[in-house]
């Protein structure tokens, strides 16, 4: 039986990946980092809380890194740990360094000194291409981060590199564009456009604020983007693969889409909000996943329409059920 490990298991990603997994045959474990409160509810809505193996630790700390390693006995260690909202690391950079940046380093270190033949797969990310240097960005297309998460990041990626470089370690790059769910965190823009249509239209809420509803990016579904990850580490040779849809769509018409599945107009409800804009803006993102269809035959399946329903529908059920429970 393969055995996988997965750091941030109660991530959006984590979850569906642990799901992908197990329904693969593998054991899996996850690391968990230690909060006051719980962090499992992704996996319960998916109904794999019992089905896998919860070791607590953060890529911060090195020796929960190897003791996590030497526990699960992984021959694949997935990466998704961060912290993983680009607002946020304006107001936490040196938090987002560590977490999103040297904790890579942290988990190859560890991978290092208790078994180097374990695969891993690093969460690289479009936001590393930040001020776009190719209309379509590709694995040659030049990186220009613009947020203090995309500059972590980027030490992540390169430092992956280097160690399947220097080490030879079986280590590949996933630079994924967005991807989104049910699941997705609630301060992420698709997500708190599809909460904020199932309120409205339940009659909870009036308006939704937003930033930069002109800026474009190219949305895929979380769940068709963990296979890739899992792809990556089935190849003979590590490597590094964008993983896109190869569309791209304005906020704007992110929003029409959400608030049109409902009958409403978006334009009677959507308030600008300068609160919500960013210190550097990434304008438009637009990958080209050639490369992961040839190699990889992976290809996006569900469409913008298809996975903004899919979230709205998902909302609607939440907050109908959040009334009933409050009566
Ligand atoms: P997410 O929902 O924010 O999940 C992040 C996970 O990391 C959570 O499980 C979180 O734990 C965990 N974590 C945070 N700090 C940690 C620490 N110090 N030690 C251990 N675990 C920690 O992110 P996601 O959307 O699933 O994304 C997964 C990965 O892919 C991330 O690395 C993200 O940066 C990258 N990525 C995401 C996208 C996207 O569009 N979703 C695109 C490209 C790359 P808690 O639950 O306890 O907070
Ligand atoms: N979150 C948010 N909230 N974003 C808004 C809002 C708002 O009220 N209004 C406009 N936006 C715009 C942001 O300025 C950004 O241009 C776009 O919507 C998408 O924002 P997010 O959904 O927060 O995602 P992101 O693109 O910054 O980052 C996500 O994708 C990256 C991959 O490109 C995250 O998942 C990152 O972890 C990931 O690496």
């Amino acid at each position: 039986m393969k055995r996988a490990l997965i750091t941030g298991i109660t991530g959006q990603d984590g979850a569906y990946l642990a799901k992908f997994l197990l329904n693969k045959g593998y054991k899996v474990y996850g690391l968990m980092a230690r909060r006051s409160t719980s962090t499992t509810w992704r996996l319960e809505f998916l109904g794999i809380e019992n089905e896998v193996d919860l070791i607590e630790g953060d890529v911060t700390d090195l020796s929960s890194l190897i003791r996590a390693l030497k526990i699960s006995e992984a021959n694949e260690v997935y990466n998704l740990a961060a912290q993983s909202f680009v607002g946020t690391s304006w107001d936490q950079p040196i938090l987002t360094a560590e977490v999103t940046g040297v904790g890579v380093v942290n988990l190859l270190e560890a991978i290092r000194l208790t078994d180097p033949s374990a695969k891993f797969y690093q969460a690289s990310t479009s936001e590393m291409f930040g001020l776009i240097q190719d209309e379509k960005q590709s694995e040659s297309t030049p990186f220009y981060p613009r947020s203090p998460y995309g500059v972590a990041k980027l030490y992540g990626h390169w430092i992956t590199i280097n160690y399947r470089e220097s080490f030879n370690i079986h280590a590949s790059c996933g630079i994924l564009f967005n991807h989104e769910s049910p699941l997705r965190g609630i301060e992420f823009v698709t997500r708190k456009v599809t909460d904020a249509v199932a309120r409205i239209k339940l009659g909870l809420q009036e308006e939704l604020h937003l930033g930069n509803i002109d800026a474009k990016r190219d949305w895929g579904f979380a769940g068709d983007y963990v296979e890739a990850m899992w792809l990556m580490l089935q190849q003979e040779n590590a490597d590094d693969y964008v993983i896109a849809t190869g569309e791209t769509t304005t906020v704007r018409d992110m929003c029409k889409i959400a608030f049109e599945y409902v009958d409403l107009k978006y334009e009677e409800y959507v308030v600008i909000d300068p609160k919500f804009y960013r210190p550097a803006e990434v304008e438009v993102l637009l990958g080209n996943p050639a490369k992961a269809q040839e190699k990889l035959s992976w290809k996006a399946t569900t469409s913008l329409k298809q996975l903004i329903q899919m979230m709205v529908e998902a909302d609607l059920k939440r907050v109908k059920k959040e009334i009933a429970t409050k009566g």
